[in-house]
């Protein structure tokens, strides 16, 4: 079969076979992109309309004891200044964002001992009571069940945890022994499994990425069938072991950001701020493949620069109310429009 014959297969039974996804990303090009993309727009507008909900993320910890071998906070690089936001300081920035129209607020920092359960369900519950016409969204890695339940009962109801690789060999590529896919995926299966709206993923052109590796990948989203799903370019950080790989193309992450539109129609699929780094109309040539959240900065501007996952991260350079109106900007230029509202998961098919 044509790419594109799978492509309409994925549209009606929204899955494929392993050969056939290896298929398409050993063997895709510009024709069956623009086929791919033009078909996701259309399932999005079909189920969103000209609606892109709108998320504050506050990096409120760049401490991290995980040494990924892509990633700027990564516990080995020494030249990292490493900042911690208190409640006081977390609330601030919720406060900002919503006098800005936000509903959601996704806490994201590195994994730090330091917010251990009582302190993070602290956080959680003060912005829960606090707001309680909003989402709190966290993404904070790899916990034990019992601290992701208690998150979960102290008012959070989403969280972002990308399983980076779905091949075993791939993910031993990109982390230490120590990080197993393995447990990866139990924290994901535990999310869902407590009620979390749950959000998996991957970054595009990682070192040892394949057809293969990417065929896994959307397998495993196809089964796992996530709420939210984060895709962004992989881009080399100067401190890492990866400095001197190549970034990822970005025509590769509009095309899986398109097929996992396709085959997930539902999903809450951010145009991320990784696509916006590796090129300036990266945000909405998302938005036109099927993305339909963005996630503006909300964290103070004194930390901006100090939580650097990679190189020339997009926003760290302009206030939160800046990146807001930018975004805004950038979504009007293409004919949609940002909405104040939760955004939750609503599954129609
Ligand atoms: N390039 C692109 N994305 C990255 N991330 C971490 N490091 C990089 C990088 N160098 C992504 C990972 C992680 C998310 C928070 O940021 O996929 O899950």
């Amino acid at each position: 079969m044509k790419n594109r014959d799978l492509i309409d297969k994925l549209n009606k039974e929204h899955c494929l076979t392993r050969d056939e996804w290896v298929q398409i990303f050993a063997t895709w090009d510009q024709y069956d992109l623009q086929y791919a993309a033009r078909l996701a727009q259309c399932i999005a507008l079909e189920r969103f309309g000209r609606r892109i909900f709108f998320r504050g993320i506050v990096e409120f910890t760049n401490v991290c004891r995980n040494d990924c071998y892509y990633c700027g906070i990564r516990a080995g690089n020494p030249n990292v200044a490493r900042y911690r936001l208190d409640e006081e300081d977390i609330l601030a920035c919720c406060a900002d964002g919503y006098t800005h129209g936000f509903r959601t607020f996704v806490l994201q920092g590195g994994e730090d001992p330091y917010y251990d359960k009582d302190r993070m369900c602290g956080i959680v519950r003060a912005i829960s009571e606090k707001y309680p016409d909003c989402a709190v969204t966290l993404s904070i890695g790899e916990l034990d069940r019992d601290y992701y339940q208690a998150l979960y009962d102290a008012g959070a109801s989403r969280y972002l945890l990308r399983h980076e690789t779905a091949d075993p060999a791939h993910y031993r590529a990109l982390h230490p022994e120590k990080q197993t896919l393995e447990n990866r995926l139990r924290c994901l299966r535990d999310l869902k499994e407590i009620g979390f709206q749950t959000g998996c993923g991957i970054m595009i052109g990682t070192p040892c990425e394949s057809p293969e590796t990417l065929a896994a990948d959307m397998i495993f989203m196809g089964e796992f069938k996530p709420e939210m799903v984060g895709l962004g370019p992989f881009i080399p950080h100067h401190d890492t072991p990866f400095r001197d790989e190549p970034a990822g193309s970005v025509d590769l992450t509009i095309l899986v950001i398109a097929l996992c539109r396709i085959m997930l129609p539902d999903a809450l699929i951010p145009s991320t701020t990784a696509l916006g780094t590796a090129e300036s109309d990266g945000r909405q040539r998302g938005v036109l493949a099927g993305c339909n959240v963005v996630m503006p900065n909300l964290s103070p501007m004194s930390v901006r620069k100090k939580y650097m996952l990679y190189d020339g991260k997009a926003g760290t350079d302009m206030s939160a109310e800046a990146g807001i109106r930018i975004l805004r900007e950038q979504m009007e230029e293409i004919g949609y429009e940002v909405v104040v509202s939760r955004g939750d998961f609503e599954k129609r098919s």
